[in-house]
């Protein structure tokens, strides 16, 4: 609606001069006017935007109301259009029978008798002006309002929309975390009782070679079930973020670059590998041996997701994470290692779910669900973040966010390789269990490489065996015990017999930062791994060690 025509009177006066006169004396007053000829212009004029309308009576006499009648009952709800009525002479209401149903039709009406002194039109004219302004005021503030209350909605259904991202982000979270809990406890349990499993096998494929042919294949394909559970076990504590880890600063380019030909020779050579690594990248906080294994992973599913070829792209860099970024992680500087490929990519529900144990959508027997899920459990064990993102049809990006390592690359120890040898002496060693099965087993494999064992099922008997007067050369303890645990017992012993070396033998590290410091070594261990762990205990000098039986494969 234009302004001027807003601020407009109407005149409707079909007889006489009556029409020029009015519509004379509200120009002279400074006033826009403009003569109907009709009740149906009227009509039409109005719909096109005014700020009053002037009407004599004879004029409603003669026409047909019904439309504008009908308008006036469809203004909108801020519209009340003021109307002022030119009577006869003696055509005051209580005397004009028809003066009372024009005032219910045209609602907001002002009665002139006529004749009139000018001044009084031109005041009833301005005070109908002021009243339609009034309502052009009320109608503009409507319209903020309802624009505010369109924005309102909108903000109101972007937050409840970003609401239930965070819900389901949230949910997903508590998902994958109460999982890794159960399957944690499930694993760890496993795994201790994988130690007498294949501590015994080891033992009996070490101490019986010449066993019958049907014998030592026996004892083979149960070493190899057990290493293969071994596998499986760590890859699900690795998922519920137990896995005993050996972080130190690694350099990534240099890792990668002594992946290349793994990894060529795990994709086949129908896929391209494209190797890319930042030049100036500071070193990462990791384990680069279970580091490995994940990027290993993801260039294992990268290579199933391409059956018949395509690229694979492994970059390491360096990028910074804002308070906002995703994935949420402390601010700071990560690098990143993506494993790209042009593959068949995932649906959202595979996306969703890839992460989770145990989900594949690989035929039974060729996958176990597990790879990502120890990649994600690494990536949050050791302080980063895991993202997938894919696209159906357009292939999977793999990013493995790490932390960047405070002091520079350790020189990666040589670790010297040298055939199982006794050490020069027998030693006694108080060995710490307080499961029976594994300690016995345990025990059983360090008497077996010529050392005399003393056996305790908690630290409240060592400390009361040495307090009676024990002499000792080593202490073997698990770290996992009720009352008092492995770090515990060890600082007590730090104590008692400084000089005394400790081992500690673990299935995940739970708080690494009071065993750290300690030799470790994980569970299940072979006979090999433990010869080599109490020979650098004992001979740190001399570090003795034997290709551990699982390294082989
Ligand atoms: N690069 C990829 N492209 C397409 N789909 C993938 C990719 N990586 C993972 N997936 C999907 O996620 C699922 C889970 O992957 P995950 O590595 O956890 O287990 P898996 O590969 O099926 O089994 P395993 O790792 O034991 O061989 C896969 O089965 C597959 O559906
Ligand atoms: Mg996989």
């Amino acid at each position: 609606m234009k302004p001027d025509l807003s601020e407009r009177a109407l005149v409707l006066a079909p007889h006489g001069r009556d029409a020029f006169v009015a519509c004379g004396m509200l120009r002279e007053s400074g006033l826009l006017c403009e003569i109907s000829a009709s009740i149906e212009e009227l009509v039409a004029l109005i719909s096109a935007g005014a700020g009053f309308a002037l009407i004599t009576e004879e004029a409603l006499e003669t026409s047909d109301l019904q439309p504008l009648a009908g308008w006036i009952s469809e203004q909108p709800g801020w519209s009340d259009f003021p109307f002022i009525l030119l009577t006869r002479r003696g055509g005051g209401l209580e005397r004009n029978p028809a003066a009372n149903r024009y005032l219910e039709m045209l609602g907001n009406v002002t009665f002139l008798e006529r004749p009139f002194h000018p001044t009084t039109l031109i005041s009833l004219a301005e005070a109908a002006l002021r009243g339609r302004r009034r309502q052009y005021d009320a109608r503009a503030r409507l319209d903020e309002l309802h624009q505010l209350t369109s924005v309102l909605e909108q903000r109101v259904e972007e937050r409840t929309a970003a609401h239930e991202i965070a819900v389901a982000q949230l949910h997903e979270a508590q998902k994958l975390e109460t999982l890794g809990q159960l399957t944690g406890g499930v694993a760890h349990d496993f795994n201790n009782l994988l130690t007498p499993i294949t501590g015994a096998l080891d033992l009996l494929q070490r101490k019986y070679p010449e066993i019958d042919a049907r014998g030592a294949r026996l004892i083979a394909n149960a070493l190899q079930a057990a290493d293969r559970a071994t596998l499986l076990v760590q890859r699900l504590l690795g998922f519920a973020r137990r896995q005993s880890l050996q972080s130190r600063a690694v350099d990534l380019a240099e890792l990668l670059g002594g992946m290349r030909d793994l990894i060529s020779s795990s994709v086949g050579g129908s896929v391209e590998i494209h190797i890319r690594r930042d030049p100036d990248l500071p070193p990462a906080m990791a384990d680069p041996n279970q580091l490995e294994l994940a990027i290993l992973n993801l260039c294992v599913n990268a290579r199933d997701a391409m059956p018949n070829g395509g690229a694979l792209t492994v970059v390491a860099e360096q990028v910074a994470i804002g308070p906002r970024s995703e994935p949420r992680l402390s601010p700071g500087v990560y690098i990143r290692l993506s494993v790209i490929d042009d593959g068949i990519g995932m649906d959202a529900d595979t996306l969703a779910r890839a992460v989770e144990p145990f989900f594949s959508t690989k035929e039974t027997g060729r996958g176990t669900g597990l790879g990502l899920s120890m990649v994600h459990g690494l990536a949050g064990q050791l302080g980063g973040a895991f993202a997938l993102t894919s696209e159906p049809g357009e292939g999977t990006r793999a990013d493995l966010y790490l932390p960047v390592a405070e002091d520079g690359v350790a020189a990666a120890a040589d670790e010297p390789r040298a055939p199982l040898r006794a050490l020069g002496r027998a030693l006694t060693v108080l060995l710490i269990d307080d499961e029976e099965i594994v300690r016995i087993a345990t025990a059983e494999m360090i008497r077996d490489l010529g050392h005399e064992v003393i056996e305790a099922s908690g630290g409240a008997e060592a400390l009361g065996k040495l307090a009676a007067g024990l002499r000792i050369d080593a202490v073997i303890t698990d770290y996992k015990m009720p009352r008092m645990n492995g770090a515990q017992l060890a600082r007590r012993l730090q104590t008692l017999r400084p000089n005394v070396p400790i081992l500690l033998i673990t299935g995940y590290t739970g708080t690494t930062d009071d065993i750290l410091g300690l030799p470790r070594l994980a569970k299940p261990f072979g006979q090999g791994d433990m010869a080599a762990a109490l020979a650098a205990l004992v001979e740190p000098d001399n570090v003795v060690r034997l290709p551990s039986r699982r390294s082989a494969n």
